[in-house]
């Protein structure tokens, strides 16, 4: 995994077949997904529940590229070692789910997974801005965590712009994740986002014998983007 600032499509398989993730991270990747978003919810810190470390285990053989695994759950910190075993590349927590993340994210790291910090719309910049040296990713979600399917919320390119001054120099990708559309995607990717995280969007329309909507879905939004990072 190399750093660069170019747009990557991450779909999340919230939105695939759940009797097919499998072939879903197949179809996806083969229709030119560049990583794949998996959600990962509890019941607790969000009012939805997913799948554990075992599915991420088994899903892994079917993924080339990047796994990005992004945990919405509380307490965190007896899970990572199980979801780096897992393969995932990347482990995303959330600071709202703890109050030890600082730890977390070193945590993250010594287990041999690179740490992503994932902020609600309604956390600040304060909550990511020192540990910003501890991280490759920071993900501001655009919608409240929990569900699919969720309107983005406006208000969260502003901070896109804002974390972009912050970030600086540093080699940390900006994801975004919720209401990710072609419509939507050209905002935050002039504001500064590189990793575009998106469930309803990619995979509306497709489906594993039938996943040449998914190609076509991703191409909207990647050029939609493409097109807003170089002319911003
Ligand atoms: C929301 C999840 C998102 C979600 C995105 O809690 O973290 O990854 O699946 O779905 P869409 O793109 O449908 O908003
Ligand atoms: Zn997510």
């Amino acid at each position: 995994m190399t750093f660069d600032r170019s747009i990557k499509i991450a779909p999340s398989i919230l939105s695939a077949d759940f009797a097919a993730f499998g072939a879903e991270c197949e179809a996806i990747e083969a229709q030119g997904a560049d990583w794949v978003h998996v959600d990962v919810m509890d019941g607790h810190f969000v009012p939805n529940i997913t799948f554990g470390p075992a599915m991420c285990a088994a899903i892994r053989p079917h993924i080339k590229g990047v796994m990005d695994v992004h945990l919405m759950i509380s307490p965190v910190d007896a899970y990572i070692e199980a979801f780096a075993k897992a393969g995932a590349d990347i482990i995303s927590v959330h600071p709202e789910a703890g109050p030890h993340t600082h730890r977390t994210l070193q945590a993250i790291r010594a287990a041999g997974a690179r740490p992503g910090l994932a902020i609600n719309p309604g956390t600040g910049l304060a909550d990511v801005e020192y540990m910003l040296d501890l991280v490759d990713l920071v993900c501001v979600m655009t919608v409240n965590p929990g569900f699919g399917g969720q309107k983005f919320i406006h208000s969260q390119v502003a901070k896109v712009a804002a974390l972009r001054k912050m970030i600086g120099d540093r080699p940390v990708h900006i994801e975004i994740d919720g209401g990710v559309t072609p419509e939507t995607a050209p905002m935050v990717a002039a504001a500064g986002a590189d990793v575009l995280v998106a469930g309803s969007a990619v995979f509306k329309g497709g489906s594993v014998a039938d996943p040449a909507p998914y190609g076509a879905n991703i191409r909207a939004i990647r050029t939609a983007a493409h097109r807003a990072q170089v002319a911003a």
